[in-house]
């Protein structure tokens, strides 16, 4: 087992890549901190599934935009596992349209979930991981972030922003043993996806560029993340790796 008795908070886990990392993580040893806007009864069955892997898991509903959820949410984990290991920012969310029709809402919804989620989660897990000299950091990003893309200038900017951020906070936290990187999935097959009018049109447009000629699956971010998780990946830090069957090479 890569994370044996490690502690992990997932954002935006109730569904999808976050799901899947979560349960990728559990697999691997780690107690599970599961963070959402909303859970139903799907995300109930998903965490029975992670507590069948024997791993504790608890639920905590929050906006990752809000600092002082976040707050509450990291406190919340420490107080249930003793402290955290692991956190991966993955909440997030698209408010497409192209920029010269785009409203405030739309470019602050974006910002302030992608982005400021991700300050929001690091912010108060950091002297947690500080304090025992060890800790992981994945920050879920985008291609699209590295590329830019019709139509999501907001999403692009948060994404983008995300990079930065990932190689600042690694700069700064090397020197406690602290990784940080960030993933950046390609088209992936989650709800963003299959809720998509668009869908047929995304994937076949998708198609001409992924040389792997397949879509995406959330367990192929798992596998990524679970890895940079682990001591396996303890001299990687700064990177940003694309999980993208080669969608942007
Ligand atoms: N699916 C893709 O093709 C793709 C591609 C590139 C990047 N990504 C990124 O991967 C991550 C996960 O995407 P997904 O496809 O699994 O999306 P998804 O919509 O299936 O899941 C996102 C989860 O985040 C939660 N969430 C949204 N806003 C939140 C908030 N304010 N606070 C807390 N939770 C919130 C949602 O409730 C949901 O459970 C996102 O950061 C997304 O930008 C996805």
């Amino acid at each position: 087992m890569l994370l044996k008795n490690k502690v992990a908070i997932v954002t935006g886990s109730s569904q999808g890549i976050g799901a899947a990392i979560s349960l990728e993580l559990a697999k691997e040893g780690a107690d599970i901190c599961l963070v959402d806007l909303k859970f139903n009864d799907k995300s109930q069955e998903f965490a029975d599934r992670i507590s069948e892997t024997g791993r504790k898991c608890i639920s905590v509903k929050c906006d990752v935009s809000s600092f002082n959820d976040a707050e509450t949410a990291v406190a919340k984990a420490v107080e249930e596992f003793g402290t955290v290991d692991i956190l991966v920012n993955n909440a997030g969310i698209s408010l497409d349209g192209v920029s010269w029709k785009m409203s405030e809402e739309q470019w602050d919804r974006v910002l302030s979930v992608n982005l400021k989620g991700c300050f929001n989660f690091s912010r108060h897990a950091i002297p947690v991981m500080k304090e025992k000299k060890y800790g992981k950091i994945i920050n879920i990003t985008s291609i699209n972030g590295i590329r830019g893309k019709f139509g999501q200038s907001n999403y692009s900017a948060s994404k983008a922003g995300v990079i930065g951020y990932t190689k600042a906070l690694a700069k700064e936290l090397g020197a406690f043993s602290i990784n940080v990187n960030a993933v950046a999935p390609g088209l992936i097959e989650t709800s963003m996806l299959s809720e998509s009018e668009d869908r047929e049109k995304i994937i076949n447009m998708a198609m001409n560029e992924i040389v792997m000629k397949r879509v995406g699956l959330p367990e192929d971010l798992a596998y990524m993340v679970a890895f940079l998780a682990s001591e396996k990946a303890r001299h990687v830090t700064g990177e940003v790796i694309k999980v993208d069957g080669g969608q942007y090479i």
